[in-house]
């Protein structure tokens, strides 16, 4: 194997060699991240048949992926958390020996690569440089993975620069797991029935066997960003979250910062880009993106919190983006994007589900069948995806790749819970805050009439995503707030609230700019707010209504904290808890019994207008 001269690090070498001997592919091709290259791998991918080149008049330098049917998503019940000691990795993770585990993963990756090339791929998570962003190097035998990590990641040679002889590097090896025997003929989309996306959290490894699809192969996405970053981020003292950041200016110029949390499917690519209504927009109110899934946040020397976007690229769920739900996604699309899992339209452009209200008569589906409206099925699959450059993006932040990071103001909690939970609340302090985005969730059934529906938890949004037990990470949020002398406002919000009739009160979208605004000025000491049992809220007269017609009642339903309900609600808290019971910070519990008693002393129906009380 020849090895590029720019290439320093020992170690590195030494494990692509260790690597190239396991796995044994045709070639070893050391990726330099140029345009040349990529061009390479769309054409190896179009060449296979598993992609299209877009019209480049509708859709320049883009291309329409397919995947095997059978490799669509993430594979949650494949993820493993080897850690040593299996507490280490909690109740709410697969966990396996990680010896039982590298031994099965050895006979798995042993010729795996036979007759195919197997890519080097340099990246940085964060801006290169950055004293938060992390090395990886990725080893994959997919070009559709080659061409994804140059959107999604900063990749190429100025990370060896970087790196240095001696620098960190997390080690993400991948394989679609399909070898070729001499002169077999290659499928447009190799992969594996069986599959395995395994974590090492104490080696800081991560070993992908089978599915070439999103976050299943892109390993420094939810892999390294997230559940190996989440035990760096521990050990270290700092955070990695699935949040989104966005900056919100008002019109005096003032740039706030904001984290937000929620659960996978719950509009977060929407809420990164948000466009305010037309009052607030006149007025110079802006909403700027930084990023829509994942945060770095570092404690600085002044003791507020900086967080980067660790990714380069957008890798959004396509269908139901339009120029009505998300006119700056639309605008990110344009061009140099990959489209995997839609619809071909007969000039070769894209097109989903919700793109536009009529769909076109005639389309090519997802699987490369003839499709028309009346074809019964959807032309995209749901998790369908596009892959894009997050500087394309019409409201990228200008602070978008300080190295520094930007200083965040504010963290927003919610869940989609079409009852119960009121449309926005502060928490009173950190600990409440905790406890809110501890026990935040979706629903997974509806809500039978005024009571609550089967909710699954997801603990700060982060039930699939923690690379350590889930208690421990509660444990290690309320240890950094002390740490910080004025920590960012917690928020929770609930965009889905819904009517006796089923439906949403809440209209939305751009709307949401309302609720932002009211936190922005919290956390500026500014707007004005009552005390209710879960924690500070606005009254009606505190939201800015200019352009809206909704009326004090629908606020009132909106807002409304029913005492019996919430105390169902909370005793089902007990439990997540339960499961997580041997570690579980205390402090939670006492949290828990402050409510309990806040919602005792508090009218039965708090917030509702005293007539209807
Ligand atoms: C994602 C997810 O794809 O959270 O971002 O599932
Ligand atoms: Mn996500």
């Amino acid at each position: 194997m020849e090895i590029p001269s720019y290439v320093k690090n020992e170690k590195l070498k030494s494990w692509v060699q260790e690597m190239v001997d396991l796995c044994k592919p045709d070639n070893v091709r050391w990726c330099d991240g140029s345009e040349k290259e990529y061009d390479e791998m769309c054409q190896l991918l179009v060449d296979a048949g598993a992609a299209i080149k877009l019209n480049e008049a509708k859709r320049p330098n883009s291309y329409l992926v397919r995947s095997d049917p059978s490799d669509v998503a993430r594979v949650e019940d494949r993820t493993f958390i080897c850690s040593v000691n299996k507490n280490d990795a909690g109740p709410t993770n697969n966990w396996e020996n990680p010896k039982e585990m590298k031994e099965k993963l050895l006979g798995l990756f042993d010729g795996a690569m036979r007759g195919r090339t197997m890519y080097v791929i340099p990246f940085s998570m964060g801006p290169i440089g950055s004293h938060i962003s992390h090395i990886g190097i990725e080893l994959t035998d997919s070009p559709y993975v080659v061409a994804n990590q140059r959107i999604m990641t900063r990749m190429g040679k100025a990370v060896y620069d970087a790196l240095g002889a001696d620098g960190e590097f997390v080690p993400c090896l991948h394989t679609v797991g399909k070898p070729l025997g001499p002169g077999e003929k290659d499928v447009p989309w190799p992969c594996n029935d069986t599959k395995y996306i395994v974590h090492f959290p104490e080696e800081r490894s991560i070993w992908s066997f089978g599915s070439g699809y999103g976050g299943n192969a892109l390993l420094g996405k939810k892999c390294f960003a997230l559940r190996i970053a989440s035990n760096l981020a521990r050990d270290e003292g700092w955070l990695a979250e699935h949040m989104l950041i966005l900056g919100v200016e008002s019109p005096d110029g003032e740039r706030t910062y904001i984290a937000a949390a929620f659960p996978s499917a719950c509009g977060k690519t929407n809420f990164a880009m948000l466009i305010p209504p037309e009052p607030f927009e006149k007025e110079g109110w802006k909403v700027t993106t930084v990023g829509d899934d994942i945060a770095w946040i570092k404690p600085g020397e002044d003791g507020r919190l900086y967080a980067i976007n660790p990714e380069y690229g957008f890798f959004g769920v396509a269908p139901g983006t339009s120029m009505d739900s998300n006119p700056n996604a639309m605008h990110s699309v344009t061009k140099n994007s990959i489209f995997t899992n839609v619809a071909l339209t007969p000039d070769g452009d894209v097109w989903w589900e919700g793109m536009t209200k009529t769909p076109p008569p005639e389309l090519t589906d997802w699987q490369g069948q003839p499709w028309t409206p009346d074809s019964g099925k959807v032309s995209s699959h749901p998790n369908a995806r596009f892959t894009a450059p997050a500087g394309q993006c019409p409201s990228i932040d200008p602070e978008w790749e300080n190295p520094q990071g930007v200083p965040i103001s504010a963290f927003i909690f919610g869940g989609r819970r079409s009852t119960v939970v009121p449309l926005v609340y502060q928490a009173f302090n950190w600990n409440y805050g905790v406890y809110m985005a501890a026990t935040m969730g979706s629903e997974k059934t509806a809500a039978a009439a005024g009571g609550l529906g089967q909710v699954r938890r997801d603990p700060f949004a982060m039930l699939p995503f923690c690379g350590y037990h889930m208690a421990d990470y509660f444990n290690h949020w309320l240890q950094f707030g002390r740490k910080i002398p004025n920590p960012p406002r917690i928020f929770g919000v609930n965009w889905f609230r819904k009517d006796e009739n089923g439906k949403f009160i809440w209209p939305g979208f751009g709307e949401n700019m309302r609720v932002l605004k009211w936190v922005v000025e919290r956390a500026r000491g500014k707007a004005v707010s009552v005390e209710s049992p879960l924690g500070w809220v606005p009254r009606y007269e505190d939201l800015d209504w200019r352009g809206l017609d909704f009326t004090p009642q629908r606020f009132q339903d909106l807002m409304a904290i029913d005492r019996d309900i919430w105390i169902r609600e909370v005793l089902s808290h007990e439990e997540l808890f339960l499961q997580l019971y041997d570690k579980l910070p205390k402090e939670l519990i006492f949290i828990r019994e402050l409510i309990l008693s806040g919602l005792w002393r508090s009218p039965e129906h708090w917030g509702l207008a005293p007539e209807r009380a």
